[in-house]
């Protein structure tokens, strides 16, 4: 066998074995002889010649199928065409070798006809299915006779059937095969590839998924603080372009996240205007207050009792700090009011320790929703001092019982404010009586 020169670029998954790559430096070449090691119990200096023939018997293949499950893939369909006529099948296990010369590997099982047919043509296509393809890769991961029924069929440059609606194609010859297992690993060399804009399809866990970029998410974060922080006023008219300038981001990014938005309902689309900025909605500031009693309600059930010393002055000092803004029924300074209401329950969430607590509070974005919901008028309540004086001093007690009652006071106080300040705004919609909500709970 003609040895042949590989590095990893990214992964992909055979269904019939578990293969590792080589230790060293990242991108070092390294010989086909010694690149595969079937790691399920074998000694880490065999080589696929010495292992191919011996059963992998040390990891179960039910828990091995679950467990390698869990490494996200793209699907494809490996198309080729002999003698017989042409074959197609489902596949993943499909993986970017080489630039220099361009290469792709496919692993087929060899019970598939599809495998032997490719061995036979010497040829074959990868069809990179995309989102909305599921019944795609599901009709050619069954045996049949009639794969390609009412697929719509191009000729590649090899003369390889070639699905019209695939995401990219990319015809190779195959210039080695390699057993693995029940599979063989055809290294085929790149004719031609093309591709055109869209979302893949996933595979995952057996199951058909979509790609989501993690810069789409911080766009859309981004973007709703500036609707939160009223950046983007109630009534105003987004463009996807504007706001991929303002972000900078690209128009995709900008898009998913006004689409999100949407879903959040804190922009709306109108058929004439596009995306605008929603009025102000009692259900956001509803549901940013009821997770944050949610998530208090679950710190006082961890911790209360247990709070150190040091952690109640904090938390003392904190109240103090706030109940000086907000004296009688007025805000003295509204905007240091909220940083220091912020403030305030970000100590009781940290009491927990918990990472994932503290960030789930953080994305509730509660500054921009008081602003929103309180900023219109200097006139408040002193009741909401006293609720939270009687939370402070439950802590100190540690009486959970106490406690409780205070953090879903302040929520109803909270809820009932937002009602009536927007009560004469058109942007008020379903809006129920909180204290019955909260006394149902
Ligand atoms: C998402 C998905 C990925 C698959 N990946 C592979 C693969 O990489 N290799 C393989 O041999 N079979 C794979 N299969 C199974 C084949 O598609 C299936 O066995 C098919 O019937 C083979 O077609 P044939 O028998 O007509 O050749 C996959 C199936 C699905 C649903």
């Amino acid at each position: 066998m003609p040895v042949q020169t590989l590095y990893f670029m990214t992964t992909g998954q055979c269904l019939g074995g578990s293969y590792r790559w080589p230790r060293g430096r990242p991108g070092r070449s390294t010989a086909l002889t010694s690149a595969f090691d079937l790691s399920a119990g074998v000694d880490e200096e065999d080589t696929l010649t010495d292992t191919a023939s011996r059963p992998i018997a040390e990891v179960d293949a039910t828990v091995f199928r679950h467990v390698v499950g869990h490494l996200a893939s793209g699907v494809t369909v490996i198309t080729t065409t002999d003698s017989y006529g042409d074959h197609g099948m489902t596949a993943s296990s499909v993986t970017s070798l080489s630039l220099e010369p361009p290469m792709m590997l496919i692993c087929l099982n060899r019970a598939a006809p599809t495998s032997a047919a490719v061995s036979r043509a010497g040829a074959y296509a990868v069809n990179v299915l995309g989102l909305g393809h599921e019944s795609l890769a599901q009709q050619f991961a069954a045996p049949s006779k009639d794969k390609f029924r009412g697929v719509s069929l191009s000729r590649g440059r090899l003369g390889l059937p070639i699905l019209d609606d695939a995401l990219a194609h990319i015809e190779c010859r195959v210039v080695e095969e390699v057993t693995g297992g029940t599979h063989t690993i055809f290294l085929g060399q790149v004719a031609r590839a093309t591709a055109r804009e869209g979302q893949p399809l996933t595979y995952f866990r057996g199951g058909f998924g979509r790609f989501e970029f993690a810069r789409d998410d911080a766009a859309y974060q981004r973007a709703r603080q500036l609707v939160l922080d009223g950046m983007l006023a109630p009534g105003v008219v987004i463009e996807v372009d504007d706001l991929a300038r303002q972000l900078d981001v690209d128009a995709s990014s900008a898009f998913y996240a006004l689409t999100r938005l949407a879903a959040d309902g804190l922009v709306r689309r109108d058929p004439d205007r596009g995306y605008e900025v929603a009025a102000f909605d009692v259900r956001a500031a509803d549901d940013a207050f009821d997770a944050r009693c949610v998530i208090e309600l679950g710190v006082i059930e961890m911790t209360i009792g247990r709070v150190s010393e040091s952690e109640l002055k904090t938390l003392r000092e904190r109240f103090e700090a706030m109940s000086r803004l907000l004296v009688g029924d007025r805000f003295v300074d509204f905007d240091g009011y909220i940083q220091a209401n912020y403030a305030f329950h970000e100590c009781v969430v940290n009491l927990a320790h918990n990472p994932s607590l503290t960030a789930a509070f953080a994305r509730l974005s509660l500054k921009g929703v008081m602003a929103r919901s309180f900023g219109s008028t200097p006139v408040t309540s002193q009741r909401f001092i006293d609720v939270q004086r009687r939370l402070t001093e439950a802590f100190e007690r540690g009486d959970k019982a106490a406690a409780r009652e205070a953090v879903k006071e302040y929520n109803v106080l909270a809820k009932r404010r937002v009602r009536e300040i927007l009560s004469d705004n058109a942007g008020l919609r379903g809006v129920g009586d909180p204290t019955a909500a909260s006394a149902a709970r």
